[in-house]
């Protein structure tokens, strides 16, 4: 996949995880990609808006993986200024993302169709208790909308994860790939 290696930055510390997320994901034919927690990017030189490694930059990535496989991203962030950074440096996929300015639990809700690929990155990791409290509502709502086929991806491991791995396990999803930062899970 010729388009991962502009995201095979140093700063990148969830490349390894991304890459082997779009591998499983290439392999299992997936086509509708959620994510919560679209990516902010961080502002340079008052105006510049620069890629943000300490986040993640997920929605470039999965914008540029949507294009590849001709498929679709759906990214949902409760900040609208945020959305607005996200649809300036994913101008290129722009036909392959739909942005949803909402609550996550709101537009999981919403979402009617089966997600092949989900990944959980809404809320900062900075309180623990809270963000892993709401990851745990996304994945309770959002496991209806999961198959035998998908794969969910988890970030923030240990600040936002501590409730729904279990609760995820519990329901007969496995961890079949874990770094640092991550979790991989699927059936
Ligand atoms: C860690 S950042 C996402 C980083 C991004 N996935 C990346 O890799 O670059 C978390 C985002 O969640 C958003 N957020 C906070 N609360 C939310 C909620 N209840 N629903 C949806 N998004 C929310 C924030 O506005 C922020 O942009």
């Amino acid at each position: 996949m010729i388009f991962l290696e502009k995201f095979n930055n140093i700063k990148n510390i969830r490349f390894e995880m991304f890459k082997k997320v779009f591998d499983i994901s290439l392999h299992r034919k997936h086509k509708t990609i959620v994510e919560t927690g679209t990516s902010r990017g961080k502002i340079k030189f008052f105006f510049l808006k620069k890629y943000n490694w300490k986040d993640g930059m997920s929605t470039p990535m999965f914008g540029s993986y949507a294009k590849y496989i001709k498929g679709h991203l759906y990214t949902c962030d409760i900040s609208e200024d945020n959305i607005n950074k996200a649809k300036s440096f994913t101008k290129e996929f722009s036909e392959y993302i739909s942005f949803h300015i909402d609550d996550s639990l709101s537009f999981l809700e919403k979402f009617d169709k089966s997600i092949d690929l989900l990944y959980l990155d809404s809320l900062d990791g900075h309180n623990p208790e809270l963000a892993s409290k709401h990851q745990l509502s996304e994945a309770k709502i959002a496991i209806n909308k999961l198959t035998r086929r998908s794969l969910i991806l988890l970030d923030d491991k240990g600040s936002k994860t501590n409730l729904s791995i279990d609760f995820l396990l519990k329901n007969k999803f496995k961890i079949i790939f874990e770094t640092e930062y991550q979790v991989l899970l699927s059936k």
